[in-house]
């Protein structure tokens, strides 16, 4: 369970954000090559867009991304250190406004006017209470056609599962030796338990606003075992009205793998750019 509290604690205090978030992008070969390579398809549709809300920017990975996209980009996060270091990085930018939140409240976004709601790599850590909380609110939030693309857990899909190995149901010794060996996962990426991808849809209709697409997603684990999730939905009366489209991706990983072994080549690092 990871709630609000420990969220904040977590981000907010303990962790080490020497690297800015540039750590979780190692497997794709670096923060440009995921953002070319893995989230600028899915989101191509939906951008270049008048009015972004980011939430839970954290040190500004994305947002190096989004602010060129868009004419206001409006960043929430729950973490003062992570709003005052994404203040730091883009002083410069005169159409982004930074807001640190109690996890859940959208007050200080505009009602109406949001094109595009962006959260990756976030909300993954967010249990049903939040995210019930940000969909319902977002049903006001967005703009006629406004869209929001939202990475998110399933991982409560396959409780048991990982449940099973946090038991002490066998040896200590035993369990960490079948995490090295990879016959079991070594981690579950602290994933929100309370939610799912179906969930996720519910939610979404409670709410009077509709799915666009859900893409299944294994993030570094199996490719049985897709614990994330990316809703896109929008207003009903919006122009991406139609039928649901849901893709169960299982080589999501393997797209990373790809994508990194072409960043050798075309990474900014790589051509010794930064990046
Ligand atoms: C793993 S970091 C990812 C940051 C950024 N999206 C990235 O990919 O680099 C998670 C971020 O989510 C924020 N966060 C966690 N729970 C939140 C909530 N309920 N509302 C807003 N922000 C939240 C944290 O403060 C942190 O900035």
């Amino acid at each position: 369970m990871a709630t609000v509290g420990e969220n904040r604690s977590f981000w907010d205090g303990e962790y080490d954000w020497r690297d800015e978030g540039h750590e979780w992008s190692v497997a794709w070969g670096g923060a440009d090559m995921q953002w070319f390579g893995t989230i600028l398809p899915r989101l191509h549709a939906y951008v270049p867009a008048e009015t972004i809300l980011e939430i839970a920017p954290g040190f500004g990975r994305w947002t190096s991304y989004l602010k060129g996209l868009c004419d206001r980009l409006i960043l929430v996060d729950i973490s003062k250190k992570c709003i005052d270091a994404c203040r730091e990085k883009f002083a410069s930018c005169f159409h982004i406004t930074y807001h640190v939140n109690d996890g859940y409240s959208l007050d200080m976004v505009p009602d109406g006017e949001i094109d595009l709601v962006f959260s990756f790599d976030s909300l993954v850590h967010a249990e049903k209470d939040v995210i019930k909380a940000y969909v319902s609110q977002l049903a006001s939030k967005l703009s006629k056609d406004g869209v929001a693309f939202i990475h998110h857990s399933n991982i409560g899909q396959y409780e048991r599962y990982f449940r099973f190995w946090q038991k002490d149901t066998l040896p200590k010794g035993l369990i960490n030796w079948l995490k090295e060996k990879g016959v079991v996962e070594p981690t579950d990426h602290w994933r929100a338990y309370s939610m799912t991808g179906s969930l996720m849809r519910q939610m979404v209709e409670e709410a009077g606003l509709f799915c666009i697409s859900q893409e299944y997603i294994n993030w570094g684990t199996k490719p049985s075992r897709l614990i994330d999730c990316i809703t896109v939905f929008s207003r009903k009366d919006s122009k991406w009205k139609g039928p649901t489209r849901t893709f169960i991706n299982r080589d999501f990983m393997k797209e990373a793998y790809h994508i990194s072994s072409l960043s050798r080549l075309y990474s900014l690092s790589s051509l010794g750019k930064g990046g």
